[in-house]
C-alpha cells in the first residue's frame, strides 16, 4: 500500500549525466529558462509543460498547459492508433487519446499489450483528455511475478490519486488506493479479492464523484471511501482526490535493485528477468477495453468555456479549478505553456533544458520515511516533495522522440527482439 507515484526509477544509472536537470517541489519552482516541474519533480520545457505538468511548483500558473477536458468515450484497446509516443505529441488531444512511453504492442489485434522488457522501466499510457469526475472502467489482465506491477490509476497534476494496483506475486488480491496531491498516508489502502488476476479478464471499474470513490470490480462494489471521511484539520481540507485527473495505464518494475527497500518488499522481491512469466522477451499485462464516463462538473465549479480545465490558484483545490476555452497546442518541444510558439532548435543539446520527462533520471520515491528525501534510493534521484513523489517512467532511451511504438503480432519472437534492441541502441 504505498503509492504507484512512485519511483519507477530507472535512468539516474543509465543516464547520471542528466542528474543537474533543476528539480523542483514546495518551496522551489522551476526557473523561468525550464520553467515546467515534471510529475518527477524536474524542470523542463516541452513535453515537460504537457500533461503531467505540476503547476504547483512550475515557474508559473501558465506554465503548464491548460488540461483538455474529459470526454466520454469506450477505447477498444486493441491497435495503435489514437496512441502518439511522448516524445511525439504536443498537446493536440484530438488527434490523440493516448500518451505513451515505453512500449505498447499490438496482440492479435485484440488487446493491447503494455510490455516491459530487462533494462526497460515498463510502458505508460496516460489520456490526454482529463477526467474531472466519472466512472471510468478498465478491462485487463496483470502481468505476474516477484517485483512486477500492473497499474490502473487516475492521477491529477497536482497530485491527487485514484488507484488500481496489483503486485505480481499475489494474483487472488488488487490493492486499491488514494492520495491528496501527493501526501503518503499508509492508511489510505484497502485489498479487495480478485481471483486470477493474471488469466483471467476483469473489469475494473473507478465511480468518482465529488462526493465519494467506489471501487468496483466485474461490477461488484467492493470498496466506498467518502470524502466527509477524509477531512485534515491539519491541512484544513478534504484529503480526497478532487482535482482533473488524466487515466494512466501502466507496467512499471517495482523490484529494482536501485529502488527503495520499502518499494521492492511491497512488490515481493527483485525482478527475474530471465522468468517463466516473460513471453517474447518481456513481462507483459494485456488491456482490452478502456471505458470513460464523464459525469457533470461539480455544482458551484467555476464555467466559462468547454475545451479544457486550469487552475487558478496555487492552491491545487476542487475550487481553484476552471473549465475555459484555452486551448494550446505547442509548436514544437522547445515551446512551453507561457511561450507555445517556440520552435528553437535545440543549438547546443548540453545546456539546453530537458524536454522529454521520464526519460532521464528522477526516480527514488520517497519510501517508508514518508516524504522528504528519497529514502534509501538513490542520491541522484528525484528528491522532491513528500509523499510518493518520484514517478518516473520513460524508456531508458534518451531523448530522441523517435518513434518508439510497434506493432506486434503475438509469437514474434524475433520482431520483438528486434524492437527491443533497437529500442536499446536508440
Ligand atoms: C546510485 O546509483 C549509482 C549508479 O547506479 C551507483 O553507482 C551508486 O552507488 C548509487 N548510490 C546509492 C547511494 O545507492
Ligand atoms: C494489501 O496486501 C499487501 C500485500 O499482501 C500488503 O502489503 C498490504 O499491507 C495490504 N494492505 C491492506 C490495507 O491490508
Ligand atoms: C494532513 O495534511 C498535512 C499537510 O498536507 C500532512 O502533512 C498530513 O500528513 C495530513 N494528515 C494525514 C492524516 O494524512
Ligand atoms: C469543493 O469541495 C467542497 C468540499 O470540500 C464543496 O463544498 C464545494 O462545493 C466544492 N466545490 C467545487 C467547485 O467542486
Ligand atoms: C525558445 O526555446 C529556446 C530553447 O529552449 C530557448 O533558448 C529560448 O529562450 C526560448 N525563447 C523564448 C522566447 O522563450
Amino acid at each position: 500500500m504505498v503509492g504507484t507515484l512512485r519511483a519507477l526509477a530507472f535512468a539516474s544509472a543509465i543516464l547520471g549525466a542528466f542528474a543537474d536537470i533543476p528539480k523542483c517541489g514546495p518551496g522551489s519552482p522551476c526557473p523561468a529558462e525550464a520553467p515546467c516541474c515534471s510529475a518527477y519533480g524536474q524542470c523542463g520545457v516541452g513535453a515537460y509543460c504537457l500533461g503531467g505538468c505540476d503547476p504547483l511548483f512550475s515557474h508559473s500558473l501558465n506554465s503548464c498547459v491548460p488540461n483538455p477536458t474529459c470526454v466520454s468515450k469506450t477505447y477498444a484497446m486493441n491497435s495503435l492508433d489514437g496512441i502518439q509516443d511522448i516524445g511525439k505529441y504536443l498537446g493536440d488531444s484530438s488527434k490523440a487519446d493516448w500518451v505513451a512511453s515505453g512500449k505498447p504492442v499490438v496482440y492479435n489485434n485484440q488487446a493491447l499489450l503494455l510490455t516491459m522488457a530487462p533494462d526497460t522501466v515498463g510502458t505508460l499510457l496516460a489520456s490526454t483528455h482529463y477526467v474531472w469526475y466519472g466512472k471510468i472502467s478498465a478491462t485487463l489482465t496483470t502481468s505476474q511475478g516477484k517485483g512486477v506491477v500492473t497499474a490502473f490509476i487516475m492521477m491529477s497534476d497536482v497530485k491527487d490519486e485514484i488507484d488500481f494496483e496489483w503486485v505480481g506475486v499475489d494474483t487472488e488480491h488488487v490493492q486499491t488506493n488514494y492520495y491528496s496531491q501527493g501526501v503518503t498516508n499508509y492508511n489510505n489502502g484497502g485489498n479487495i479479492s480478485a481471483s486470477a488476476t493474471q488469466s483471467t479478464t476483469h473489469t475494473y471499474t473507478i465511480d468518482w464523484t465529488p462526493d465519494q470513490i467506489s471501487w468496483i470490480v466485474d461490477g461488484k462494489t467492493l470498496r466506498t471511501k467518502k470524502r466527509s471521511e477524509t477531512w485534515n484539520s491539519t491541512a484544513n481540507r478534504y484529503d480526497f482526490p478532487q482535482t482533473p485527473s488524466r487515466v494512466m495505464l501502466s507496467l512499471w518494475p517495482a523490484g529494482l535493485p536501485s529502488n527503495a527497500k520499502g518499494t521492492v518488499d511491497w512488490a515481493g522481491g527483485l525482478i527475474d528477468w530471465n522468468s517463466q512469466y516473460m513471453q517474447n522477451g518481456y513481462y507483459y499485462a494485456m488491456f482490452k477495453e478502456v471505458k470513460v464516463e464523464c459525469y457533470q462538473p461539480p455544482a458551484g465549479a467555476s464555467i466559462s468555456g468547454k475545451k479544457s480545465y486550469i487552475y487558478t490558484d496555487a492552491a491545487g483545490t476542487n475550487d481553484t479549478v476552471s473549465t475555459v476555452d484555452k486551448q494550446v497546442i505547442l509548436k514544437s518541444l522547445t515551446a512551453t505553456g507561457e511561450n507555445p510558439g517556440n520552435d528553437t532548435t535545440k543549438a547546443d543539446s548540453k545546456t539546453a533544458p530537458e524536454s522529454i520527462p521520464g526519460v532521464s533520471g528522477a526516480g527514488g520515491r520517497s519510501d517508508d520515511n514518508g516524504g522528504g528525501s528519497s529514502g534509501s534510493g538513490n542520491s541522484t534521484s528525484g528528491s522532491t516533495t513528500g509523499g510518493s513523489q518520484g514517478f518516473t517512467q520513460g524508456t531508458g532511451t534518451t531523448k530522441s522522440g523517435g518513434d518508439r511504438l510497434q506493432r506486434l503480432e503475438s509469437g514474434s519472437v524475433f520482431a520483438g527482439l528486434v524492437a527491443l534492441t533497437a529500442v536499446l541502441l536508440l
